[in-house]
């Protein structure tokens, strides 16, 4: 925070902070930013500007005081693993030390507010942004960017969760509407959000580029205030993303409470005119502005010495959280993990020049970087012979390169192999066209494999790509983008000092085409339609029976777990679920336990299997300790479109429990008692929602049987649809159709 006074620093100026002591000039103006990071500061009121930078997996400063663009970099910083990455850990204990860790770098460089955690849902695997995402589930992503939230608010640094919503692809972004259905839209799109709102109060949320059915989300009065603060109880702010305000007095009657970044008093001005023209209420400009001022209070809070940052330990924080986010997806025959002793050929430039984060915003000047190939050659205590292979940008001898990998590989126990996807490919502002590696790094692949069967593929991308080797190469690790120390923590999973943990937070398709957003996606003429639904990620390929290269929640650990019996109770209305874990084999290890439920005989369309809750177990050789896991009532329930309210609905859920969501171990289930909804019945409402009704049902049977009409199992399964008061005398006479949905109502 920086600027003459805070409310803190002076009691006297206090008083001063309150909107009501603002001209309307005032408060508009603080309303929007006052530079390309910062906001606003009043020097008669002694109010100081808050400043706001990315993010979300390091800090980015801008180096100089003028530099509000970023154009000449940023300050130093630990690049801890982007979102992809810290996602597959499962692990919220880590992503709230990660986030602790931020807070205090962005405290030590004088930042008020990080602008992340990303939390939007991959729903395509092609979106160019979802190395800044978490999953494709809305628990993982709820789970982890609570933790992440709330590491980082301890340090009294604000988080900016974003981008608030339904904002999954990069094409078209600032002008493209989703197209979504109200279920896929709270049950997926929104949930994650809700989440971390209820549980962690961000202190900014971040209005998205985009519009959510034909609305720009920045002034979006249903989803900023009807949904965020109205229903989820939201305190703080909303900022809208970086030029994301296209009508300015919308936003703020829509509770958008800051735009950004400056604009150059422009919009001010027409905030100040609609006011004066009695267009805009001043109230609600009142409460927008009051949101800032409260901002600037909640920044003032913090430690004006911030305590000094251990680089070191930081980037060994970096070093443990990127090992733990690498998946091992196959290990045949054991030939992970490697044996120190043997010949290895590290084969890839990858290995050499890692490729540990995205383009875009995020983009983070690390503290340093440590490259895999010197961490391996650190720990091996046999041969290390590298061999590049290709080069990044894909210039180069091809056959050359590939011949010197493949001789390397010859002469080897074992080859390494690192491939991945260029960074020029991955990046915020473009969606990537195909899931494909090059073309060049597969026929390395295949000579080296020709060469030394005993070959091991390491992979960096930052989004999941096609894995057309998956049956002939015995082990494959996905690392993911691991931010600056991903190179150690790679040899650490390699040499088995790290038993490696991390799930898939996202699926692996065989092919694009299989993808559930394939065919919708990323739409055309400004608006994408959501045309999937429901079936996003593993419920859409689940429901759909679709065979994948690596279905979600998988991973593989250089030990085995043994699963018994699962229990499953009700618990204060919630759900607890239990189930003993063992670790059979030789080393310890962490397992994910994960927990599905599924309702089959439903009024709403449900996916075959939803992740309600997961739990990590650390276990010892031969150890077994039970892992409990808490399925929460309100994230059973389904939105239902009747009432616009979240419906639990009664019934015996199927409770399964499992490694992935395609290795169920356990299978148990609880009978719940639905919620009480009062729906009000209408001449439009069918027969078979009449005969559902308590008053009205015994009085619609009586009458129909007095009508002649009849009212077998089949007689009512003809029936059951049809509106009660259409037709005069089909099934009743209006008149008496009307008198029982008049009782029902009385
Ligand atoms: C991105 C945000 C980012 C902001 C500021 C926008 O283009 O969408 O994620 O925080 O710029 O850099």
């Amino acid at each position: 925070m920086s600027g003459p006074l805070s409310s803190a620093q002076n009691g006297q100026k206090e008083r001063e902070l309150d909107v009501h002591h603002l001209t309307l000039e005032e408060k508009a103006s603080l309303t929007s930013g006052g530079s390309f990071w910062a906001t606003k500061a009043i020097d008669r009121a002694a109010l100081p500007t808050i400043t706001m930078v990315d993010g979300p997996h390091g800090v980015r400063m801008p180096r100089g005081e003028g530099d509000h663009l970023g154009l000449s970099g940023s300050l130093p910083a630990t690049c801890f693993p982007p979102a992809v990455a810290l996602g597959s850990s499962w692990d919220a204990e880590l992503a709230e030390r990660v986030g602790r860790a931020l807070g205090r770098e962005a405290s030590l460089l004088g930042v008020d507010v990080l602008l992340g955690p990303g939390i939007n849902i991959k729903r395509s695997p092609l979106c160019g942004r979802n190395f800044e995402y978490l999953s494709e589930d809305p628990i993982v992503s709820g789970v982890l960017g609570t933790a992440l939230v709330k590491g980082l608010q301890s340090q009294g640094v604000g988080a900016s969760l974003k981008h608030f919503a339904a904002n999954n692809q990069e094409t078209d972004r600032l002008r493209v509407s989703s197209d979504v259905d109200p279920r896929p839209l709270r049950e997926i799109y929104l949930r994650a959000f809700e989440r971390v709102v209820k549980d962690a109060q961000p202190w900014t949320v971040m209005a998205a580029y985009n519009a959510i059915n034909g609305t720009f989300c920045s002034h979006n009065r249903w989803l900023l205030t009807d949904v965020l603060r109205d229903e989820w109880g939201f305190e703080g702010l909303v900022v809208s993303d970086w030029g994301a305000v296209s009508d300015r007095v919308a936003g703020v009657a829509a509770g958008m409470d800051l735009e950004m970044p400056a604009c150059g008093g422009r919009t001010d001005a027409q905030v100040v005119d609609a006011v004066r023209d009695g267009v805009l209420d001043e109230a609600a400009l009142d409460a927008v502005a009051g949101r800032v001022l409260d901002l600037v209070k909640k920044a003032s809070e913090r430690p004006t010495r911030p305590e000094p940052v251990d680089a070191d330990a930081h980037h060994a924080l970096a070093r443990e959280a990127a090992a733990r986010s690498i998946v091992l997806l196959k290990n045949e025959g054991g030939l992970l993990p490697l044996d120190r002793r043997s010949r290895i050929a590290v084969i890839g430039e990858f290995a050499r020049t890692p490729r540990f984060q995205g383009g875009g915003s995020s983009q983070v000047n690390p503290t340093r970087v440590d490259a895999a190939l010197d961490a391996i050659r650190r720990e091996a205590a046999g041969e290390v012979i590298f061999a590049p292979g290709f080069a990044c940008d894909g210039s180069g001898d091809e056959p050359g390169l590939r011949a010197e990998a493949a001789s390397a590989a010859a002469d080897a126990d074992v080859a390494v192999v690192f491939l991945g996807v260029p960074l020029e490919d991955e990046s915020e502002g473009f969606d990537r066209t195909h899931l494909d590696l090059p073309g060049a790094q597969l026929d390395l692949l295949e000579a080296v494999r020709a060469a030394n069967p005993r070959t091991v593929v390491v992979l960096s991308n930052g989004g999941v790509v096609l894995l057309p080797f998956a049956d002939d190469i015995p082990a494959i690790v996905e690392g993911w983008l691991l931010g600056q120390a991903g190179g150690p923590a790679t040899a650490d999973v390699l040499f088995g000092g790290v038993n490696p943990s991390g799930r898939l937070a996202e699926t692996i398709p065989l092919r694009l085409e299989d993808a559930p957003s394939y065919g919708s996606f990323p739409g055309e003429l400004h608006h994408v339609r959501y045309g999937e639904g429901l079936l996003v990620g593993y419920r859409g390929y689940d429901a759909e029976h679709r065979a994948v290269a690596f279905p979600f929640g998988h991973g593989l650990s250089y030990t085995r777990f043994v699963y018994g019996d699962a229990a499953a109770v009700q618990s204060d209305g919630d759900v607890l679920v239990s189930v003993p874990v063992t670790n059979a084999g030789a080393v310890a290890g962490r397992e994910v336990v994960q927990v599905y439920t599924a309702l089959d005989a439903s009024v709403v369309q449900r996916p075959p299997r939803e992740l309600k809750g997961f739990a990590l177990l650390d276990l010892e050789p031969g150890q077994t300790a039970v892992a409990e896991i808490l399925l929460r009532r309100g994230e059973l329930a389904y939105w239902d479109v009747r009432v616009d309210d979240w419906v639990l609905e009664g019934g015996e859920y199927r409770i399964e429990v499992g490694a992935s969501s395609r290795d169920i171990r356990a299978v148990t289930s609880v009978a719940l008692r639905g919620d009480e909804v009062a729906r009000s019945l209408s001449m439009e409402s069918g027969v078979d929602e009449v005969l559902a009704h308590p008053v009205a049902g015994p009085l619609l049977l009586e009458a129909l049987e007095r009508n002649g009409q009849a009212t077998d199992e089949h007689a009512l399964r003809v029936l059951g649809m049809f509106p009660i008061g259409r037709v005069d005398g089909f099934p009743l006479p209006y008149n008496e159709a009307l008198r029982i949905v008049g009782e029902a109502s009385s």
